[in-house]
């Protein structure tokens, strides 16, 4: 019923999606990306990345060139020629909600589900609320009246920005969630990750609802670690202590685990902050409104990280008005260009609508983070962020940042203060230099 090699499109080419188009021809299939945007095809058509993220501009380029990698705007097209479609467009934070806007996932599925005119599977990627797939199922048999036969399966994705070539190519696990004796899905998904279950990656075969709760579980507990270390930094600030030690210690216990236990300035993305929210939202829906009630103080917890190091850098200061601040890094985590829902971007516009002066560099989040602010001074490099500051700002850990020593600043910043954001400082090595180092999770 399928074209051999199987011929794959996705719908959505954002991080996921042109991600996922990319290593799907690195794979060997042919590939389509679709996507209603006309700006971003022709620059992908091109060979251009629109963002930021490591290795993967050379995939793109190798495939495209090769011809085994195209994009289209064409539904028509995509439906006509496909044999598996995955889905892989933006579940925003609803505007003025808590809950996922899946608007754009209903009309991929629909505008695929019209255009099918051969057998084909729909693949769901999206993180969605729980029942989307089920219900989504349904509304592709109703709008499919073409030839052919339609499947639908879910598979989340768990790609990391900065890591997404090597998560997609080699991932921790699969997951896939089918209609009850779909078969021939499986089938055909085991085909498409076929080198992945050759190198023993684990896929876990199951339904619709675990599948799209598997992942937003994960993102959750990610979450909910890294605000149970930035609550406990709290503590360590008042009494004193050491949160970096405390991670250490706690992380060697196997059970708990190192892992995503970095205190610091917190988390945030186009993923955790609104999916946490989305799976509350969801959740009382289904009328279980204690169950996730936790997950309130987790985003709670994470959000007044950010007040914190906003005081911080005011108690250096004495006031924040007239003050000029150098800040280190913008992108809401290093290796990305991604400013959605930064912690640094948050900290670094409430510093300049106190009234301070704020330089900011990043090396690659300058661009996106001037488009939803403005009015911050963006330069180019550290020392021009540095440079006539009275105290610098470590709020992303980028590596040329962590690997900073107080004489590259020496000079620059009038008070040799610096604020570490998120403890990647040494801060004996400074001390000892004469710098004042205020970070996240110390007395101070
Ligand atoms: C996250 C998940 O890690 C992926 O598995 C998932 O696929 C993705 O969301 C998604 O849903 O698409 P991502 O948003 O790329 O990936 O970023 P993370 O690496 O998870 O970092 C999230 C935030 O947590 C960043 O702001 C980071 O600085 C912060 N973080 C992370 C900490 O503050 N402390 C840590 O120990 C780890």
């Amino acid at each position: 019923r399928f074209t051999v090699p199987l011929r794959i499109t996705v719908i959505g080419t954002g991080y996921l999606g042109a991600t996922h188009a990319a290593c799907m021809a690195e794979l060997g299939f042919e590939v389509l990306g679709v996507d209603i945007d006309e700006r971003k095809i022709e620059m992908l058509a091109a060979g251009e990345l629109p963002f930021h993220e490591p290795g993967l501009p050379e995939l793109l380029k190798k495939h495209t060139q090769s011809g085994r990698l195209r994009f289209t705007t064409s539904f028509e097209e995509a439906g006509a020629w496909g044999d598996v479609h995955f889905i892989g467009v933006g579940t925003p934070q609803k505007p003025g909600g808590y809950g996922a806007d899946i608007r754009y996932v209903d009309a991929a599925a629909t505008s695929l589900a019209e255009n099918i005119t051969k057998d084909a599977l729909i693949v769901g990627k999206s993180t969605v609320p729980v029942g989307t797939a089920r219900r989504l199922a349904t509304l592709v048999q109703e709008r499919h009246t073409g030839p052919g036969r339609i499947s639908f399966a879910w598979n989340p994705e768990f790609l990391r920005e900065g890591f997404a070539v090597k998560d997609t190519l080699t991932p921790d696990r699969l997951v896939i969630g089918l209609a009850e004796g779909d078969l021939d899905a499986e089938v055909i998904l085991r085909e498409v990750y076929a080198s992945q279950l050759a190198a023993e990656t684990p896929m876990i075969v199951t339904d619709y609802e675990t599948a799209e709760l598997v992942k937003v579980a994960a993102n959750a507990f990610l979450a909910t670690k890294i605000s149970f270390i930035n609550a406990f930094s709290e503590v360590t600030e008042s009494v004193g202590g050491d949160i970096r030690t405390l991670a250490d210690a706690i992380g060697h216990d196997a059970r708990i685990g190192r892992r995503f236990l970095n205190a610091g300035v917190g988390f945030g993305g186009g993923c955790l902050p609104k999916d946490i929210r989305a799976l509350q939202a969801r959740v009382s829906e289904l009328g279980l409104d204690r169950t996730m009630r936790f997950l309130t103080e987790v985003d709670e917890i994470n959000l007044r990280r950010r007040d914190r190091v906003v005081s911080l850098a005011e108690e250096v200061l004495g006031r924040l008005n007239g003050a000029t601040v150098g800040i280190l890094g913008v992108a809401f985590k290093p290796d990305s260009d991604d400013v959605r829902d930064s912690p640094a971007l948050d900290v670094a516009a409430r510093l300049f609508n106190s009234g301070a002066d704020v330089n900011v560099y990043d090396p690659q989040g300058n661009a996106n983070a001037a488009k939803r602010f403005p009015r911050l001074n963006y330069v180019d490099s550290y020392v021009a962020a540095a440079t006539g500051a009275q105290v610098v700002m470590l709020l992303t850990e980028w590596k040329e940042f962590k690997e900073l020593h107080p004489e590259d600043l020496d000079g620059l910043v009038q008070n040799k203060v610096i604020i570490d954001g998120r403890n990647v400082l040494n801060v004996r090595e400074w001390e000892d230099a004469g710098w004042t180092v205020a970070a996240l999770g110390r007395k101070f």
